[in-house]
């Protein structure tokens, strides 16, 4: 297939970029390291002629630090991806695969014994300053059991990043409807792996705690480091991208968890990367970010049943080697 990349420069995007080429698909790159803007619709013109999909990376990452972020926010990733979208029908390109989020969710899934499947809402700063960290029943308070999250739980976006990605989850499928395309939305968890970017106010935690490793700084875990995500490897997103292409329906727009199905708490991986690099040991700070979630796991079934997608990167595995590999 003819495919275009955008956001082909970034770390997700550059991997992308290998699997579809391994896959067999001419890819065209689009980034704006190279100038093309996916808001410039000019760019998109010259871009989209010829191509019978659009894989879309190009995004602003990372959770925002505060609210002057949201105009760049919405700017880059919604209003980016309006423009994507108008232009690809306007070229009639019919198939795209997105970089969504699991964001999209807020607080993962819980199970109350009294309430059964509960979703909490943001933890009270209260709460978090004596060290109460683990969520409890919106309906009784009791504590609640920790659960994987599927596809249809309801979105509940709590910051910028999260809530422009989940309106490029609608605008997508808004097009599908209208179009006839065929949208497939990739909700990746923690990607983590080479050429990840280094340190930054807006870096994942992975990303962090090896750039702390690096330079002989302890890796600083937050809460009590019993909370809980799913690192996935970037070659294993990369592949689902690729998987992707000939996944979904026309009219629609399928989302998927892309996962490793194998979640750990962020204070086993800070062990694990110190372990590989020879220290030092991470140090349990009891610190708190107000916006954080406690835990969030992904349900992988969906994108196994109906994209043949399962991730091939074990914990250990991709750990030892992003321990050593270079970051961005
Ligand atoms: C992250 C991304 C989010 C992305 C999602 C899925 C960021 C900032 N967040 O969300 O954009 O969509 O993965 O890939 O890029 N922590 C520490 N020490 C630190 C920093 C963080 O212990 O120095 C803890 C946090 O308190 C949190 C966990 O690590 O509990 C994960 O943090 P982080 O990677 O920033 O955000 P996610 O919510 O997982």
């Amino acid at each position: 297939m003819r495919v275009l990349v955008t956001g082909s420069a970034g770390f997700i995007g550059s991997h992308v970029v290998e699997a579809l080429e391994e896959a067999g698909h001419e890819v065209r790159s689009f980034d704006l390291r190279g100038g093309q803007d996916v808001r410039d619709a000019a760019a998109l013109g010259r871009a989209l002629p010829g191509m019978e999909a659009v894989v879309h990376q190009a995004a602003k990452v990372g959770l925002g630090v505060d609210v002057a972020d949201l105009p760049e926010y919405t700017s880059v990733n919604a209003h980016g991806t309006a423009v994507l979208l108008a232009a690809m029908a306007g070229h009639g390109v019919g198939r795209l695969v997105l970089a969504s989020s699991m964001v999209v969710y807020g607080e993962g899934a819980y199970e109350c014994p009294a309430h059964g499947r509960v979703r909490p809402g943001p933890r009270a700063a209260a709460d978090l300053s004596r060290g109460l960290f683990e969520p409890r029943c919106p309906a009784c308070g009791s504590p609640v059991a920790s659960a994987a999250i599927a596809e249809d739980a309801p979105a509940d976006p709590r910051n910028a990043y999260a809530t422009t990605k989940l309106a490029q989850e609608h605008l997508s499928a808004n097009w599908a409807r209208e179009t006839g395309g065929t949208a497939v939305a990739l909700r990746y968890h923690n990607v983590y792996g080479p050429r990840m970017p280094r340190d930054t106010p807006y870096s994942g935690v992975a990303a962090i705690f090896r750039s702390a490793l690096a330079a002989g700084r302890a890796p600083k875990v937050f809460e009590d480091g019993g909370q809980r995500r799913d690192f996935v490897h970037v070659r294993d997103v990369a592949w689902a991208n690729a998987a992707a292409l000939s996944g979904g329906a026309p009219g629609v727009l399928a989302a998927y968890n892309i996962a490793s199905g194998e979640p750990r708490t962020v204070g086993e991986m800070a062990v694990a990367l110190a372990a590989e690099r020879g220290g030092p040991d991470p140090v349990v700070t009891g610190e708190y970010r107000l916006g954080d979630v406690r835990h969030i796991m992904a349900a992988p079934g969906r994108a196994a049943a109906e994209l043949g997608f399962r991730a091939s990167v074990g914990f250990a595995e991709g750990m030892k080697e992003f321990a050593g590999a270079p970051l961005a």
